[in-house]
This record gives C-alpha cells, sequence and structure tokens, in this order.
C-alpha cells in the first residue's frame, strides 16, 4: 500500500505513459520521456540561470522559464536560508487561475483541488517544490519529466548562488582583515618609534627638569625674584608633565607583557585620561572622578586595562562633542561578587536603541570615514573577557551613555562561607 502511493510511477494510467512515449525520445534509465521542445528550453535554462545575482533571482528565473513548460500548473518555490533565518516564495499561476494562494508552506495553493510537495535536496533543508492544479489524472504524467530534469537544475541553480554569496562575503572581510593588519603594523612600527623618540627627549628632559630646579633654588635665595621662582617653577613642572607623559605613552604603545600582575585601577585610569585629556579637551567635557576609597587590586596586564579606558574615554569625547558635557567615573567594589566595576558615563550624544546590540561588534561605527574604525568596542570586550570581566552598556538617545566594566578582584576570599551562628 505504502508502496504505491511514495512510487509515482505506479499512479499513471498506461495508456497515457505509451502516448509520452511515442512522442519524445526513448528515455533513459528511470526518466519518464520529454517533449524535446521542452528539453531544449531546460538546457537553455541551465545556461540562464543568473547564479551571481543571488538565489532569489535564481528562483524567478527558474519559474518563469518552467511556467510556460507547465502552462495548466500552479507553481512555487518556498526557499529557507538558515544562514540569513529567511523565507523566500515565489509563485507562478496558470493563466485565468482564480485559485487563492498562501505564504504558509505547507500549502501554497489552499485554493486548488490537489498540491504535490517536493522537498529540495540535501542542503537546501526545509525548502519545497509546489506544484498545484485542479486536475490530477493527468498532472503526474505531464509533470514527471519536465520535473525529474528542472528540479535539479534549481537546486544546483540556488546551491551555486549561495556559494558565490558566501565567497563575496569572505572576500569583504578579507578585505577589511587586510586593511586591519595594515592599520595594526602601522601601530606596531608607531609604538617603536614612539619608544625611540620618547628615548631621545628622556635626557634634555631631564636636563630641563634639574636646571630649573636649580635656577628655582638661586632665584629663591633673592629677595626680588618672587617673579621669577614661580617661572622657573613653571618649567620645571611642564617639563615633568612631558617626561611623565612621554613615559605612560612609551608603556602604553609598547607590546604588553602576558604576565597579568595586581593592578590599581585608579592608576590606570588616571594614565588613559592624561592620554585622553587633548580630545575631552576638545570637547570641551568636565571629567568627575568618583573613587572608591579603598579599592582593591585586580589581576590584569595594566596596558591592556588602560587601552580599555581609553576606548570609553575617546567614545565618550567623541559623543560629547560640541555639548560641553561632563564624564563621570565612578568605582565600587562588590565584596560579595569579588568583583570591581568601573562605570564611566557620558552626557553625550546616546546611541541609537537599534543600535545598542551592534556596538560590540568589530567594524561596527557611526562615525564617517576615517574618524572611527568601529574596532575600539570590540577591542575592549575583548581585554575584558579575558580578564574574567564583562562590560555592558545602557543608553537614551541624545541624554547619555553608561558603560559598566566589571572585573574580578586579585586575591578574593569569598564571601560563600556561612556567616557563623
Ligand atoms: N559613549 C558613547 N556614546 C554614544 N555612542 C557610542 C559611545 N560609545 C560607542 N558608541 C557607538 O558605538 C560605535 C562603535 O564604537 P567603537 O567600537 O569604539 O568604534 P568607533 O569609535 O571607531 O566608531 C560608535 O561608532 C558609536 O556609534
Ligand atoms: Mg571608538
Amino acid at each position: 500500500m505504502s508502496q504505491e502511493k511514495t512510487d509515482r510511477t505506479t499512479e499513471r494510467p498506461g495508456a497515457e505513459v505509451s502516448d509520452l512515449r511515442e512522442l519524445g525520445p526513448a528515455a533513459s534509465g528511470t526518466r519518464a520521456p520529454i517533449d524535446p521542445r521542452a528539453l531544449d528550453r531546460l538546457y537553455q535554462l541551465a545556461i540562464e540561470l543568473p547564479v551571481d545575482e543571488g538565489a532569489a533571482r535564481v528562483v524567478q528565473v527558474f519559474l518563469d522559464g518552467v511556467a510556460p513548460l507547465l502552462p495548466q500548473l500552479a507553481l512555487g518555490v518556498c526557499v529557507v536560508d538558515p544562514a540569513q533565518g529567511e523565507q523566500l516564495v515565489e509563485l507562478r499561476l496558470p493563466d485565468g487561475a482564480l485559485a487563492g494562494t498562501g505564504h504558509d508552506p505547507s500549502r501554497l495553493f489552499p485554493g486548488m483541488a490537489h498540491e504535490e510537495i517536493t522537498h529540495l535536496s540535501e542542503g537546501l533543508t526545509g525548502s519545497t517544490f509546489h506544484v498545484g492544479s485542479d486536475d490530477t489524472t493527468r498532472a503526474n504524467v505531464l509533470t514527471e519529466p519536465v520535473l525529474s530534469r528542472a528540479l535539479p537544475l534549481l537546486e544546483a541553480g540556488i546551491k551555486r548562488a549561495r556559494a558565490l554569496e558566501r565567497k563575496a562575503q569572505s572576500a569583504a572581510a578579507l578585505k577589511r582583515l587586510q586593511a586591519q593588519v595594515i592599520q595594526t603594523e602601522k601601530l606596531a612600527s608607531l609604538g617603536q618609534i614612539v619608544a625611540g623618540v620618547v628615548h631621545e627627549l628622556n635626557n634634555p628632559l631631564t636636563s630641563i627638569v634639574a636646571y630649573a630646579d636649580y635656577l628655582k633654588r638661586r632665584l629663591e635665595a633673592r629677595d626680588d625674584g618672587a617673579d621669577d621662582v614661580e617661572r622657573a617653577r613653571r618649567i620645571g613642572e611642564a617639563a615633568q608633565r612631558i617626561l611623565r607623559f612621554s613615559r605612560d605613552l612609551v608603556a602604553y604603545a609598547r607590546p604588553t607583557a602576558d604576565v597579568p600582575a595586581p593592578v590599581q585601577l585608579h592608576e590606570v585610569i588616571d594614565r588613559a585620561l592624561v592620554f585622553c585629556e587633548h580630545e575631552l579637551e576638545r570637547s570641551g567635557a568636565r571629567v568627575e572622578r568618583r573613587w572608591h576609597a579603598d579599592l582593591p587590586c585586580v589581576l590584569g596586564i595594566g596596558g591592556q586595562l588602560a587601552q580599555v579606558f581609553v576606548n570609553l574615554f575617546t567614545n565618550a569625547s567623541h559623543a560629547m562633542a560640541g555639548r560641553g558635557g561632563q564624564l563621570v567615573i565612578e568605582s565600587a567594589f562588590d565584596p560579595d561578587t569579588g568583583r570591581v566595576s568601573i562605570t564611566v558615563d557620558d552626557d553625550g550624544a546616546g546611541i541609537d536603541p537599534a543600535h545598542l546590540d551592534q556596538i560590540f561588534e568589530p567594524f561596527f561605527t557611526t562615525k564617517t570615514e576615517g574618524r572611527g574604525t568601529g574596532l575600539g568596542l570590540s577591542i575592549v570586550r575583548d581585554i575584558v573577557t579575558a580578564h574574567g570581566g564583562r562590560v555592558t552598556a545602557t543608553s537614551t538617545l541624545d541624554v547619555g551613555t553608561t558603560f559598566v566594566v566589571e572585573l574580578p578582584v586579585a586575591a578574593h576570599r569569598g564571601s560563600a562561607r556561612p556567616p557563623r551562628a
């Protein structure tokens, strides 16, 4: 019984099969005979399928080519793209058909008496081909020879279109990656140059600091030198500042050691703020630190953690540009979880809710060419995750954005021990 149902050839009325045999060339193997004109059309279709224009176009052109060969039938293709989670339904109805159509892949032609559904081959899971008709007696006989030859065309066409799409995507990703590598190389060599420049600056700066101090003391010994003492003090202070900045710059640019050590986050943040001072000043933002009085150290790589905050502060100053905003950096420690958290809050432009999910993705940027690479936050997340922590963002458009970086402390005895009764 069941075999009769699945084997379509057994359903054919014998007379009609022999009629068709007379029409076309002898069937090879199990294939049913086909009208030579239909065969020509299918060959042509195989060549014409626009595989470089995507799977959707392949389906359209396929149906446009096959529909005239089966004029009395309704045809439909439902293609599921698991990568995109999309479903494409394309239909062709016979001329003058009044049959209603649907988008339910289990019944595309609910208005017709019969609908035969064929599942497309491996690799196209969930995709189906539909033939609707009001006359079953002849349907199989007429469709089988065409479809048995046409369906492999459709399957191959869709697969080829998808393969080409994937190839184009990976080519684009490769290009982006190459650009990133070039940028990274550039930064690495810049790091070396900076180290060299700072080395050269160190000796003259140390001299300036020392002689400014010497002059200051000489001037202090004079009664009339108060103004000059102040000038000498300023020279010394300015030189100290350059010295500090250049040393920090080297520490930041130097490839970071892989060995984690206890790091005091307040120091790291202060260093990051020095780097961003220029950027923050340009945006007219004030900076407020709300430090936890006794913040424990975290175990980590100082240079990398500084990079986390440099990226967050840079983004905040971009968002606050021209608004004269306020950047509030707050530290906290939760003894229960053994985690330190740093909250970076700006009252800048905020993030569109539609973008919030994407901001940590590599290459996601809303900044115009040249200003943003879209890599900052993905680096932030990578570094924080590698430190056993996590970073989250909340934002309100036109109000501001808050990033919270949580990191485990270096040595936490844990509070899991039950309190004594
Ligand atoms: N503090 C912030 N305020 C508003 N938008 C932000 C903020 N931080 C990040 N963003 C948004 O997230 C995007 C991605 O940030 P990021 O990964 O650092 O890349 P980039 O800064 O190069 O654009 C930014 O383009 C911006 O749209
Ligand atoms: Mg950025």
